[in-house]
């Protein structure tokens, strides 16, 4: 394989963009360039005012704006861009299944599907296909099944690569990854295609932590950690149920145990629940793929991942309305956070919508403020859910205004503003007896119950 001097990725989205971004950083002699089929979030990525780029990621916009426009290139020529590339990324969506077999369990491959046929029509010469999209395990298989069957000649070799970023954090991890995956065919162009990539990530990453292994393996991989990540935190979100009950601290609990090396202090922070677009989503695909091959007991086991997490966002709401004295209708409540994390301003299977949805079913009404989601989403996701969002939802561009004269406050997004906010106002401004439920374990219950507030904190026993 010759020197890589021209990629393409396809997907402008979550992954896409800062993967490209940073390669194209720390890679200036390759061209890189970002297509997708939605002609909107290529003008946003093009933008020239980087605030309006379509994510939300601290320190994305500075390093687009040093690249774009020199070998970083975002439009919607998708055939002009794969036909130039020797490499092409594949980081589209591959959401949940929404019809047909598997409906809401396996993952969608329409849009993998159609970016392998469409390599397969546009391409007149040898390509590296990098899934970069996480993928049920032998997804490959059927890439190159599509890819070798177009008689036109090309060869093609089809790698595993998979993401291990996390949004709010994206463009550290990408610049620092703790590994990069790379899986290929075990024989001699396989293994010149993994160096090919290689040979990229090798411009910023140790060559130790660029880990090569066969497609399955690494497909798998994938799949398993964001089960291991999301299985961590339905863990502790079990045991914070626990503590309320007992008077034991959820926090000191996971100071005790994490302080154990085997098992670590990473993602042990209990939370009105993970969100986000793919710990329940791979979870579903890794069960729905066990009981594909006849493996109910390790379905079973996976799948009480997210039955812990469905409970958990539905125990923090139904605690805010047996609390306010089991009836929420016409009682204004707020709520802090939307984004399903701090630092994004991405919502997918955000908790704080299934807080809301269940709230307005009881009839409140709902006050929301986030720092970085737009009114427009919130809207979105709620119709998603079949709220009408008509009546009972108000949007603020301040935690004060939306708190004013409300019941209750909800912090259901760790943004960092939230524990510095002047909550002795807050409390003068609110109905009493005035309540907080947080939702995220950031406030000091001791000096909020001093200020006068009935405070409920996740993992903790209740101050009313
Ligand atoms: P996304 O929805 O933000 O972006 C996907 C983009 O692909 C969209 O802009 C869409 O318009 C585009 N697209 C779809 N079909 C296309 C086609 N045929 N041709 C051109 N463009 C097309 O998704 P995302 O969050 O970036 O996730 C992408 C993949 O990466 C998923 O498989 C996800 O599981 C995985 N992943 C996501 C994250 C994350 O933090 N979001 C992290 C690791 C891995
Ligand atoms: C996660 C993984 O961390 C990434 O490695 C992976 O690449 C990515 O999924 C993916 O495949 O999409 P992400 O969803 O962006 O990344 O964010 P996380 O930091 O993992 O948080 C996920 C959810 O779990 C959030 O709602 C977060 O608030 C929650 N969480 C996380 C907790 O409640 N407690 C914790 O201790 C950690």
């Amino acid at each position: 394989m010759s020197t890589i001097t021209n990629i393409c990725c396809i997907g402008a989205g979550y992954v896409g963009g800062p993967t490209m971004a940073v390669i194209a950083q720390k890679c200036p002699h390759i061209k890189v360039n970002v297509v997708d089929v939605n002609p909107e979030r290529i003008a946003a990525w093009n933008d020239v005012n980087l605030e309006n780029l379509p994510i939300y990621e601290p320190g994305l916009a500075e390093m687009v704006g040093e690249s774009r426009g020199r070998n970083l290139f975002f439009s919607t020529q998708i055939e002009q861009a794969i036909n130039n590339a020797q490499i092409i990324f594949i980081s589209v969506n591959t959401p949940t299944k929404t019809y047909g077999k598997g409906k809401g369990m396996a993952a969608d491959l329409k849009f993998v599907e159609l970016c392998a046929r469409q390599i397969a029509s546009t391409s007149s010469e040898n390509k590296i296909v990098v899934e970069k999209s996480t993928l049920p395990v032998r997804t490959a298989q059927a890439i190159k099944n599509i890819l070798d069957n177009t008689g036109t000649g090309v060869k093609y070799q089809v790698l595993s690569n998979p993401e291990f970023l996390a949004e709010g954090t994206a463009i550290q991890d990408l610049l620092e990854p703790d590994r990069v995956l790379i899986g290929g065919e075990e024989n001699p162009e396989g293994k010149n295609a993994i160096e090919a990539l290689a040979s990229i990530y090798a411009n910023w990453v140790p060559r130790e932590k660029i880990l090569q292994t066969n497609v399955w393996s690494s497909e798998l991989s994938k799949l398993t950690a964001n089960a291991f990540l999301a299985q961590r935190v339905s863990s502790i979100n079990s045991i914070s149920a626990l503590c309320e009950k007992t008077g034991a601290n959820i926090d000191e609990v996971a100071k005790a145990i994490g302080m154990d090396k085997r098992i670590g202090d990473k993602f042990l922070k209990a939370s009105v629940g993970f969100g986000g677009s793919c710990f329940q989503k791979d979870i579903l695909n890794l069960v729905y793929i066990c009981r594909s091959l006849n493996l109910q007991h390790v379905a079973d086991y996976w799948e009480q991942v997210k039955t812990i997490n469905d409970y958990q966002k539905q125990r923090f709401a139904d605690n805010i309305i047996q609390t306010l004295y089991n009836t929420v209708s016409g009682k204004k409540i707020a709520l802090l956070g939307w984004a399903f994390k701090k630092d994004t301003n991405d919502t997918r299977e955000t908790p704080a919508m299934y807080v809301a949805k269940e709230l307005i079913d009881d009839q409140a009404e709902i006050h929301v403020y986030d720092p970085k989601v737009t009114k427009q989403q919130i809207i979105n996701d709620l119709e998603y859910l079949g709220v009408d969002t008509q009546k009972n939802l108000h949007i603020h561009s301040s935690p004060y205004t939306a708190s004013e004269k409300a019941h209750a406050v909800a912090i259901l997004t760790e943004w960092d503003e939230f524990k510095s906010l002047k909550w002795e106002q807050i409390y003068s401004e609110m109905l009493k007896p005035a309540f907080i439920f947080d939702g995220r374990s950031i406030l000091d219950m001791q000096k909020i119950k001093q200020i006068g507030f009935k405070v409920y904190c996740i993992g903790k026993e209740p101050m009313f």
